[in-house]
């Protein structure tokens, strides 16, 4: 029997996911009391326009305009308004008024995560957001809590749906960047400006957090290193392809030790990168989500499932809802987040990861090693060579000198090593152009 008294839960938006949210709480409703052991009372719903079409039926009655008064009546508030502000200004009324916040907003916890959690420790209150990183999938508490116990090592994730949707069609059907991503906006995975998504934005503020979870130490959003992908072209994809190895924009998490400097910190990186196509990440397919952990003790682990979606995130945010029932019903101060380890958080130019170049060279005797001292001269080892002789076509002025396609996989190199090899290759007379330099991650296929 339920003794304790109705939880009132305010709802900050009631859009894709918000919408959702509403829905399930209102049909679930008696399933989540009886979870909880209290019940969970929606008192309101805060949105810019009550007269908006919405996904799902909400009462009128508890759609409101004026946030700031239902987030006062509230013991918890749920944040789906997305931005950051007024979001920022919401959540931090709804902690000084001692109501526990569920949020799913990677741009605000990304930029403003500290100042967030530092209020909520102040009152003893607890911020929730399992929607902010992997949408659907449950990686935020399994870092924060499950994995409490050990030391994580790296965390190598494909957090965006509508990237690794592009990539995908570009590897499987040979399409290009633009034709997928055309297919990606007519299918709603991308936004009518896909910027946050291709050039990495939205992929850096999931990495921001869960290196911060997963090594106790706040990373900012600004350090983490952020490359795009679209530059990667259907050439690239189709030679990755035939060397083993799929493109994935990969976000990388991991506790390193500078090389240079002996300094061991956090390095958070977002970028297109060569995976073996045996490694768990090569299986992510369309617009799925997965993050691969590798901890000391518990060895590798992945987390797979849906990255976005209005349904899929809701059950994050009411997973979390139920959470932050529970203690109310339980009591308890919030547990603040852990970031006792207060690593350095250090730049690209501490990773050492392998490398593949492609390179078009004059076919004549001597160049390749000549490319191959370049690479020694500047300590980076090459791992395996691949040549295509490639203009044997009939056709060709009788000036034009045969060229050669060189794939060039490293072993272990420095970013350092790396650019100033690089610009010793593309100075060398026998190159003709640099196809592409991409990083190679996970084991050699
Ligand atoms: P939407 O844009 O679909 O909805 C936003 C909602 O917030 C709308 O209902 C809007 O009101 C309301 N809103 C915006 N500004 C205000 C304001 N100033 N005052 C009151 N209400 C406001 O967002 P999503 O549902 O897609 O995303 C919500 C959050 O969840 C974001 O932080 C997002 O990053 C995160 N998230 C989303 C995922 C997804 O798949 N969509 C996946 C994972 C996380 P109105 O309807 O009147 O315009
Ligand atoms: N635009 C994001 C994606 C939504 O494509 O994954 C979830 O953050």
């Amino acid at each position: 029997m339920i003794e304790y008294r109705n939880l009132r839960i305010a709802l900050l938006g009631a859009g894709s996911v918000g919408s959702q949210v509403a829905r399930l709480l209102l049909e679930h409703g008696d399933e989540l009391a009886a979870r909880v052991g209290a019940g969970l009372e929606l008192v309101g719903v805060a949105v810019r326009d009550v007269d908006a079409p919405r996904d799902t039926s909400i009462p009128r009655e508890l759609l409101t305009t004026d946030a700031p008064t239902l987030i006062r009546s509230a013991d918890i508030v749920i944040e789906l308004m997305g931005g950051i502000e007024p979001a920022r200004e919401f959540i931090l009324l709804a902690i000084n008024s001692g109501a526990d916040v569920v949020t799913g907003n990677k741009a605000l916890l990304a930029t403003h995560g500290p100042e967030l959690f530092d209020a909520a420790e102040q009152v003893g209150a607890q911020l929730y957001y399992e929607a902010a990183a992997g949408g659907a999938i449950p990686i935020i508490r399994p870092l924060r809590d499950s994995l409490a116990g050990d030391r994580v090592k790296r965390v190598m994730g494909i957090v965006n749906g509508t990237t690794n949707f592009i990539l995908d069609r570009m590897d499987v059907e040979g399409s290009t960047f633009d034709d997928a991503l055309a297919t990606a906006t007519a299918l709603g995975y991308a936004e009518a400006d896909p910027t946050a998504d291709v050039e990495g934005y939205d992929a850096a503020q999931k990495a921001a957090i869960l290196a911060s979870l997963a090594f106790h130490t706040a990373v900012p959003v600004e350090a983490v290193h952020r490359e795009g992908m679209t530059t990667v072209t259907a050439s690239q994809v189709e030679s990755a392809e035939k060397a083993g190895y799929v493109v994935k924009l990969l976000a990388i998490c991991e506790r390193l030790v500078d090389p240079e400097t002996g300094v061991e910190g956090v390095v958070a990186r977002v970028h297109p990168a060569l995976i073996s196509r045996r490694h768990p990440l090569a299986a992510v397919h369309d617009a799925k989500n997965a993050v691969f952990v590798q901890a000391e003790a518990a060895g590798d682990l992945m987390f797979y499932g849906a990255g976005a979606g209005g349904l899929e995130t809701a059950s994050a945010v009411l997973g979390d809802l139920v959470s932050a029932a529970r203690r109310h019903v339980a009591g308890g101060p919030g547990v603040g987040e852990s970031t006792h380890a207060n690593l350095p958080v250090l730049g690209i130019g501490s990773v050492t990861t392998r490398y593949q170049l492609t390179l078009i060279v004059t076919d004549k005797p001597g160049v390749l090693a000549q490319i191959a001292s370049l690479f020694s001269e500047h300590g980076v080892s090459v791992e395996a060579v691949q040549q295509t002789v490639a203009s044997a076509d009939p056709a060709r002025p009788a000036d034009e000198p045969l060229t050669a396609t060189l794939v060039i996989v490293t072993h272990e190199a420095s970013e350092a090593a790396l650019s100033a090899t690089v610009a010793a290759v593309s100075a060398d007379d026998s190159v003709v152009r640099i196809e592409s330099v991409l990083r190679v991650e996970g084991d050699t296929p």
